[in-house]
Order: C-alpha cells, then sequence, then structure tokens
C-alpha cells in the first residue's frame, strides 16, 4: 500500500505572489497532516520561487511526519540538508527557467558528483531518492550512485492522452520492477491528479506517491484537510481495474 507525500510548494507560491505573510505553508501543513499526510515535501529551489528557507527550518522543527527535501544537486542546498537533516532528501535538476521540474535527473551525465554527495548524504544518515525518468539506464546508474530510493518521474504518463496512457503507465511498471530488482526503493511523482492517481498507486512495490498541485487546487474547493484525505483514500485503496476514459470519481 504506497503512502502519500503531500507537497505544499503551491501554497508557498501563493503566499510569494504577493511577498505577503499568508498562507503559510508552515501552519497549513499541520491540516495536510490531519487529513492524513503520510510526509510533506517542499522543493527549496535556489531562486527561492515559493519554499522559503524559513519554511524548512521551521517544517522540520514542527512535522510529526516526515520531511521530505526536493533540492537540486549543490554545495548550498547539501549544507542546508546536513544542518537540517530531514528524513529523506530527494535529488532533482532544477533550471531557472522552468515553471515546474521539466525531466528526471540525467546521472549518467554527472555520476562522479552525484555518486560523492549521495555518499556524504548517506553517511550522514539522510536516504537519498533520486528523481529520474523510467528508464533502465537512469535505474542502474541511480543504483551504482549508492542511493537507496528512486523517484519515478510521472510527468509523461500524467501529460499522455487517455491512448497514450496505458503505454506510459506500462513504462512506469517495468520501471518499478526493474528498480526493485536493482535493490532500489521506489517512489513516484509529478503531474498525479484524483483522476489518474490510481493505476500508479497499484503499482506493485510503489511506497510513496509525492502529490502537489492537484491537491492544493482541490483544497481551495473543498479545504486542505479533505483534499489530503480524499487523496489518501485513493493512494490507498486503489482500483486494480484500468480506469482509462472513467468517470471523475
Ligand atoms: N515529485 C517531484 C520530484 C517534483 O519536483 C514535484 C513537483 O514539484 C512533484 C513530485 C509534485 O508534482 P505535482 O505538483 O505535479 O503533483
Amino acid at each position: 500500500m504506497a503512502s502519500l507525500g503531500v507537497n505544499i510548494d503551491h501554497i508557498a507560491g501563493v503566499r510569494q505572489a504577493r511577498r505577503a505573510a499568508e498562507p503559510d505553508p508552515v501552519n497549513l501543513a499541520f491540516l495536510a497532516e490531519l487529513g492524513g499526510a503520510d510526509g510533506i515535501t517542499v522543493h527549496l529551489r535556489e531562486d527561492r520561487r515559493h519554499i522559503q528557507l524559513r519554511d524548512v527550518e521551521l517544517l522540520r522543527a514542527t512535522l510529526r511526519s516526515r520531511l521530505n527535501l526536493e533540492m537540486a544537486a549543490t554545495a548550498e542546498m547539501e549544507a542546508i540538508a546536513l544542518r537540517l537533516r530531514p528524513a529523506m532528501v530527494t535529488l532533482v535538476p532544477e533550471k531557472r527557467q522552468e515553471i515546474t521540474t521539466e525531466g528526471g535527473l540525467d546521472i549518467a551525465g554527472q555520476e562522479q558528483q552525484l555518486t560523492a554527495l549521495v555518499g556524504r548524504l548517506n553517511a550522514a544518515g539522510i536516504p537519498v531518492s533520486l528523481f529520474v525518468d523510467p528508464e533502465a539506464d537512469q535505474l542502474r546508474a541511480s543504483q551504482r550512485s549508492g542511493a537507496r530510493w528512486v523517484e519515478l518521474h510521472t510527468g509523461a504518463y500524467a501529460e499522455a492522452d487517455w491512448a497514450g496512457q496505458p503505454k506510459e503507465l506500462a513504462r512506469l511498471i517495468e520501471a518499478s520492477a526493474r528498480a526493485r530488482q536493482l535493490g532500489l526503493r521506489v517512489n513516484a511523482g509529478h503531474g498525479l491528479t484524483y483522476q489518474n492517481v490510481e493505476p500508479v498507486a497499484a503499482i506493485e512495490g510503489m511506497e510513496e506517491l509525492n502529490i502537489g498541485h492537484t491537491i492544493v487546487a482541490r483544497a481551495l474547493a473543498v479545504g486542505l484537510e479533505a483534499a489530503v484525505r480524499q487523496m489518501r483514500a485513493l493512494v490507498q485503496n486503489p482500483r486494480r481495474e484500468p480506469l482509462f476514459n472513467a468517470a471523475f470519481p
């Protein structure tokens, strides 16, 4: 049964749109926990467009669930991670111009640097997950890096139309099986919604889904606690039959 990591970046995004004090993602993380979030995920970006360092520090001090810190593989972020010691670090690629994380890490292209960083984080007792596309060579490189986890990028699946989704789902299923054969533990995320999450949650061995935008969007209508509770129900008890073309739940 997969667990749910709630990404609260977009709550901070609303705050930063006005450089105001509200909404405060730290306070609202508490409501996400009440709704059943197994963990809270934040991406502290170099440009600080949504989550701020103060948010990560306060979340680290106040969360009852787990803090998953998404970050680029930079010296600045490494120092922050080693100081704050989140429950998990997820290494992601980061480009200034992108609206959101666009692709998985290209591990092969920076294997030495990533392996060294993973080693230092592991030595500090911080589990590391690598955000990768569901591709065999990236999974093999992830294993060589010493990371214990991968987060499979579900963006291609989420963006495919209904005709294309089964093929993208099959890639995720195959990647999950391959990762586990390599001894890696498997999370997934990006672009998952109330409509498309269930087949991914049902993948054998899937441990945690990190979901943000759709939960924050639904929270505007039903409140954050209810939005998290509804998503957690789908993640924990997904329908097993294919739901492409299925009606809105
Ligand atoms: N996982 C990773 C590594 C991400 O970068 C993001 C987006 O910040 C998510 C999960 C969550 O994606 P979404 O907001 O589309 O649910």
